[in-house]
């Protein structure tokens, strides 16, 4: 059994949770929330790395962590380097869908409609150098529209809560990207917005919808396969260990959300 540690900065984790725990059951998984600093994408990236790097510290010194999954791709366009070089346990990054997305969108390219991909991510993520070369490296060749939105952020939290989401809203976000020279592939490089893809898919009926969650739960189950003691030793799945960084009433709200996915009571850490 391994302990499989997935870090955001809230909830959006939960989309990435989900394809891990179909994947990979029989381990341990322990979920971070660092609701003290939330949201990420609204952070400079020298407050991010700051932040991060002294909770990840901290949290894998006093807790058992095999493997840690940085659920939030604010952080992961830009943490990573520093993250590995103070952990000697794996880390998986989840990054935009970039390259997936312009070898789908290439496929449906016609005479009349070039191929067009969309990014719908944080404000941080798509003034990220990171993403920059991503999009250089796998979709030079295509047009290419980002929109960093940290209001959808919030939707995707509230509609964990129980909140219904608001339609008109969100059809005035995407209003740029619902015509005719819309993309035609739009990649979720958020973790929050595949908790989302039902409405955003009614917004943009036309358009095919990218995440990254399939192919992190890939990475993180051949790395497993490299520390062959916990991958051995399965166990009845465990109720999940859950924490956040702030006390808030809004945490206990969330912390009841978390435990229809199955994770127990919320504990608050402060690194
Ligand atoms: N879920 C995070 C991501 O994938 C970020 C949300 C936030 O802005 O805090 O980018």
């Amino acid at each position: 059994m391994a302990n499989i540690l997935i870090f955001d900065s809230g909830m959006g984790g939960l989309s990435v949770y989900r394809e891990l725990s179909h994947t990979l059951d029989g381990h341990q998984y322990l979920y971070l929330f660092d609701n003290a600093y939330f949201p990420y994408g609204e952070l400079s990236e020298s407050c991010l790395v700051a932040r991060v790097v002294e909770l990840f510290r901290s949290f894998v010194s006093q807790h058992s962590v095999d493997i840690a999954v940085i659920a939030c791709n604010t952080a992961s366009t830009h943490v990573l380097p520093a993250l590995r070089e103070c952990l000697s346990i794996p880390v998986v990054g989840v990054v935009p869908a970039i390259k997936p997305a312009a070898e789908y969108s290439r496929q449906q390219q016609t005479t009349d409609k070039p191929a067009h991909i969309g990014l719908l991510a944080t404000p941080g993520t798509v003034s990220r150098a990171y993403t920059a070369e991503l999009i250089q490296s796998f979709a030079a060749d295509l047009q290419v529209s980002m929109l960093g939105t940290t209001e959808l952020v919030t939707m995707a939290e509230d509609k964990l809560a129980g909140q219904t989401v608001d339609l008109q809203r969100l059809q005035q976000i995407l209003a740029s990207w619902t015509s005719e020279q819309g993309p035609d592939t739009l990649v979720l490089g958020c973790t929050h917005f595949p908790l989302l893809a039902a409405e955003i898919g009614q917004c943009l009926p036309q358009v095919k919808l990218i995440d990254s969650g399939a192919a992190i739960a890939r990475r993180v189950s051949h790395l497993l396969l490299a520390l062959p003691d916990v991958q051995q030793a399965r166990t009845k799945q465990q109720q999940g260990r859950l924490f956040c960084t702030a006390a808030t009433k809004k945490a206990l709200q969330q912390a009841r959300a978390f435990s229809k996915e199955g994770f127990g009571e919320l504990n608050c850490f402060v690194p």
